[in-house]
């Protein structure tokens, strides 16, 4: 199925075209087939009318959660809260965030949900064994304080800590997502074109990363008032890269709206596959075999993209299909309402 992007006119048009496009897959599966589906599932503002959309369907009988099993991108390390209860419990965390926004209005619920458990570690111990184990680890990225990076540890390290937060928290939560796949993962966009918490610059092999998070992802997070200030806000997460969604899911459906993902989503999609962009993995997804990669923007994100002159739109059915005549690839498609 390729790369195919949806522009839409809002917010509302991005939860509405992107159920049209995933509800009757998880029908098809769960009800007709009687199977299971995976769900990979992201947090941010960008999926919350999905999952709105998704919470009222399920009672209609529009797939059967029982038989859905989600696995999150990521987690924040350093919530505010001294035991793991008191951080995964905290407000802004993205286990609080995802039984708030979807889990706790399915009734049935999915029959599982993973989300990595990055609220056990203690963000202290953490910086204290990366302190005194400098040679344990390797950190990944782009030069400079403010830009994010992976800490990379090594199969052999020597000091505990580290050695459980890579086995446990890391090497754990890929392999439960290796050894199932994912059917279809929701993804946002960050600013900095980041997908989960893989940030600009942090290479795109990577599977399941310890982030320390870009500054601007840390500013976006206060100034979208999740923290009060930048010393209150987390400085690391665990996240599944770029790496891991591509590797185990079949398809991505990339959700963005509004004039700070314009930029973000431009790149993606006409820059050329790379760190600077995580999100660019998305084109390198779309030419697998059997794969999609599939973007519901608004107007305001998809902006930049439609005045690129060197694509032509053409009518097809119901649906404007926006082609870079270069790369003879789908790169947008207008939805009408039925
Ligand atoms: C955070 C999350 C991402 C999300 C991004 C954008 O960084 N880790 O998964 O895509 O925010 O969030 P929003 O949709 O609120 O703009």
């Amino acid at each position: 199925m390729g790369f195919r992007i949806y522009v839409v006119e809002d917010f509302d048009g991005v939860s509405r075209a992107s159920s049209d496009i995933l509800l009757p897959v998880m029908k098809e599966r769960t009800i007709l087939q009687g199977r299971g589906f995976n769900l990979g599932l992201a947090t941010g503002s960008s999926p919350t009318g999905l999952y709105l959309v998704m919470s009222s369907r399920a009672g209609q009988q529009m797939f059967e959660a029982e038989k859905v099993r989600s696995w999150n991108l990521d987690e924040y390390v350093g919530l505010p809260g001294s035991t793991p209860e008191e951080r995964e419990a905290h407000p802004e965390s993205y286990h609080a965030f995802m039984r708030d926004k979807l889990f706790k209005h399915l009734n049935p619920g999915f029959s599982e949900t993973h989300i990595p458990k990055a609220t056990d570690i203690n963000q202290s111990e953490l910086e204290t064994a990366l302190n005194d184990s400098p040679n344990d680890y390797t950190v990944e990225g782009y030069e400079g304080e403010s830009l994010g990076k992976a800490i990379v540890i090594k199969e052999d390290a020597k000091n505990k800590y580290l050695r459980l937060v890579k086995e446990k928290y890391l090497d754990g939560y890929i392999q439960s997502i290796a050894n199932n796949k994912i059917h279809w993962w929701i993804l946002g966009i960050g600013q900095n074109s980041h997908i989960g918490f893989h940030e600009r610059g942090i290479p795109l092999h990577h599977e399941i990363l310890l982030v320390k998070l870009d500054r601007n992802t840390v500013e976006n997070a206060v100034r979208d008032g999740h923290f009060p200030s930048y010393d209150d806000a987390p400085k690391y997460a665990i996240s599944v890269g770029a790496g891991g969604i591509s590797a185990y899911t079949s398809n991505i459906l990339l959700l963005a709206s509004g004039e700070r993902k314009t930029e973000a989503v431009t790149k993606a999609v006409v820059d050329k596959v790379s760190r600077d962009v995580p999100a660019s993995i998305l084109q390198h997804h779309a030419q697998k075999k059997g794969r999609a990669s599939i973007m519901v923007l608004d107007e305001i994100a998809a902006g930049e993209l439609l005045s690129k002159t060197s694509y032509r739109w053409v009518m097809k059915e119901k649906v404007i299909e926006f082609y870079d005549i270069m790369k003879q690839q789908i790169l947008a498609a207008q939805l009408f309402s039925p």
